[in-house]
C-alpha cells in the first residue's frame, strides 16, 4: 500500500486577489492532506491560478500550464481563475490541462480533481454574468505572518472601456459582514497584527447585500476588533472616498493613511474615453480633501501609457498631474489591447516604442516622488511591522507603506511587532532608520 502522500503544486498570476482565491483552494486540499510542493518538483496535481489583465498575464499563465505539463505529464493539471473564465476553450487545447475552473465553483475543485481520471478533461465554467453570491471559502492564511490579506468582494460593475476585468469576474458580490468578522478573528488569533481587505472593486462592498451595508460600516467593525492593529485598504476609486472613509483614515488610529486611488491617466479626454467617472479636477479635489486632515497621507496609483489616442500632450498632462498629486508610489501599466474591450477597436493604437518610452518616464518620475515621500519622514519616528529578521537587519512596512530597515540585536522574536524608529536615511526604496 502507498501510504504516500499526495503532492500538489500551485503558481498564481496577477493580483492579491487571485493569492487569496489560491489560499482558499490550498485549504481544502491541505486539509485533505496533500502536501505542498515547488512548483518544479514533480507533483500529483498542479494548479494554475491564472491572469488576463494584460497580454502578459494571459502569456504568464499559459507558460505555467505547459510548464507543470512538463514537470509532469502524468500529474492532473488544474487551471482556474481570470484566463480560464474568460478563454476555457484556449485554455483547454493546451496539452495536459485536465480541470478547467473559472473565477467561481472554486470549492469543487478538490472532488473533481479526485475523481477526475488522468485522461479525462471537465470544465466548470459558466456564465459568469449569472452568478450573484460571493463564493464563501475558508482558508487558512499561509500567505506570511504578519499581514493577512482578506477577500471581501468580488467582481466589478464599472465596464471601463479598457478592461478585461469585469468579464472574467462578473457582477460585484460582497462576503456577508459576519464571515468577514470571524474570519478577522480568527486569523487575528493567528498572530496577525495586520489586515489588508482586499476585492476587485472595493468600493462597491455590500450594495449588493440585502439589507445592504456599506464599506466604512465593516471597516469600523473590524477596526473594534481587538487585537487588529492595523487595516490597510486596496484600491478605491475616487468618488468612493467618502467622507465617513475620510474620518476613519484621519481619526481611527487603526487605519492606515494609506489610501491607493487609481488614476489611469492625467488627461482628462483620456480618462473620458477610458470611461472613468471622474475628472483630474475631481481627483485633485478629494486627494486634497484627505490631505487636509491627514497631512502625510500616502497615495499610491495605477497609470496606464499608451492608451489610444493617447498624445505626447496627453502623456505630459498625466506627467504634471501625477507629480502635482505627490504620490509615494506609481504601478505603470502599457496599455494592453484587450480583445472584447471597447477600447480594442478605438483608432489610434499606440505603437509599443511610444508605450515603453512613456513608461520608463514615468517610472522615474514614481521613482523621485517616491524619495521626496520618504524624505517627509527624516527624523521623525515612524512606525514598522517587522516581516523579517536577517543578519541584524529588522525589514517592514510602515502604516504609510514605506519599505523599512533598521539594525537590530534581536533575531526572528521581532517578526510581526510594530517596532518605532527614527527615520535617519531615505532613498527611492524607503527608508533606514533606528530604535528608538
Ligand atoms: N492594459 C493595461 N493595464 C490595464 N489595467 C487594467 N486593464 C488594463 C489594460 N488593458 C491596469 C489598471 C488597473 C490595474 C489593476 O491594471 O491600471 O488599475
Ligand atoms: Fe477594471 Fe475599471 Fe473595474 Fe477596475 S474599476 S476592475 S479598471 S473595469
Amino acid at each position: 500500500m502507498n501510504i504516500r502522500s499526495k503532492t500538489l503544486a500551485v503558481a498564481t498570476l496577477g493580483c492579491k486577489v487571485n493569492q487569496y482565491d489560491t489560499d482558499a483552494v490550498l485549504t481544502q486540499f491541505l486539509e485533505a492532506g496533500y502536501t505542498v510542493v515547488d512548483f518544479d518538483e514533480k507533483a500529483d496535481v498542479y494548479i494554475i491560478n491564472t491572469c488576463t489583465v494584460t497580454n502578459m498575464g494571459d502569456r504568464k499563465s499559459r507558460q505555467m500550464i505547459r510548464r507543470a505539463y512538463r514537470n509532469n505529464p502524468s500529474a492532473k493539471v488544474v487551471v482556474m481563475g481570470c484566463l480560464a473564465q474568460t478563454s476555457p476553450e484556449e485554455v483547454g487545447e493546451i496539452e495536459g490541462v485536465n480541470l478547467i475552473v473559472g473565477t467561481d465553483q472554486r470549492g469543487r475543485i478538490l472532488e473533481l480533481v479526485e475523481s477526475l481520471e488522468i485522461t479525462q478533461r471537465e470544465s466548470l465554467v459558466e456564465d459568469i454574468f449569472a452568478v450573484r453570491d460571493f463564493e464563501e471559502l475558508s482558508v487558512t492564511d499561509f500567505a506570511g505572518r504578519t499581514r493577512a490579506v482578506i477577500k471581501i468582494q468580488d467582481g466589478c460593475n464599472q465596464f471601463c472601456s479598457y478592461c478585461r476585468v469585469p468579464y472574467a469576474r462578473g457582477r460585484s458580490r460582497s462576503r456577508h459582514p459576519q464571515n468577514v468578522i470571524d474570519h478577522v478573528e480568527s486569523v487575528v488569533r493567528g498572530g496577525f497584527k495586520e489586515i489588508v481587505l482586499t476585492g476587485i472593486h472595493l468600493g462597491l462592498y455590500g450594495r449588493d447585500l440585502n439589507p445592504p451595508v456599506t464599506l466604512e460600516s465593516i471597516i469600523q467593525q473590524i477596526a473594534d476588533i481587538p487585537g487588529v492593529l492595523r487595516l490597510r485598504l486596496g484600491s478605491i476609486e475616487p468618488h468612493e472616498i467618502t467622507d465617513q472613509l475620510l474620518e476613519l483614515v484621519a481619526n481611527n488610529p487603526v487605519v492606515c493613511e494609506h489610501l491607493h486611488i487609481p488614476l489611469q491617466s492625467g488627461s482628462d479626454r483620456i480618462l473620458e474615453r477610458m470611461r472613468r467617472s471622474y475628472t483630474t479636477g475631481e481627483y485633485r479635489e478629494i486627494v486634497e480633501k484627505v490631505r487636509a486632515e491627514v497631512p502625510e497621507l500616502a497615495v499610491t496609483t495605477d497609470i496606464i501609457v499608451g492608451f489610444p489616442g493617447e498624445t505626447e500632450q496627453d502623456f505630459l498632462e498625466t506627467m504634471e498631474f501625477a507629480e502635482e498629486m505627490g504620490f509615494s508610489r506609481l504601478h505603470v501599466f502599457k496599455y494592453s489591447k484587450r480583445e472584447g474591450t471597447p477600447a480594442a477597436s478605438f483608432p489610434q493604437q499606440i505603437p509599443n516604442k511610444v508605450k515603453n518610452i512613456r513608461s520608463k518616464r514615468l517610472i522615474k518620475l514614481g521613482h523621485s516622488m517616491a524619495q521626496d515621500y520618504h524624505r517627509l519622514f527624516l527624523g521623525k519616528t515612524v512606525y514598522v511591522l517587522v516581516e523579517e529578521v536577517r543578519d541584524g537587519m529588522a525589514e517592514g512596512l510602515t502604516n504609510t507603506y514605506i519599505r523599512s530597515v533598521f539594525p537590530t540585536s534581536y533575531g526572528e522574536e521581532l517578526v510581526g511587532q510594530i517596532i518605532p524608529i527614527r527615520a535617519i536615511k531615505a532613498d527611492k526604496q524607503g527608508i533606514l532608520g533606528e530604535c528608538v
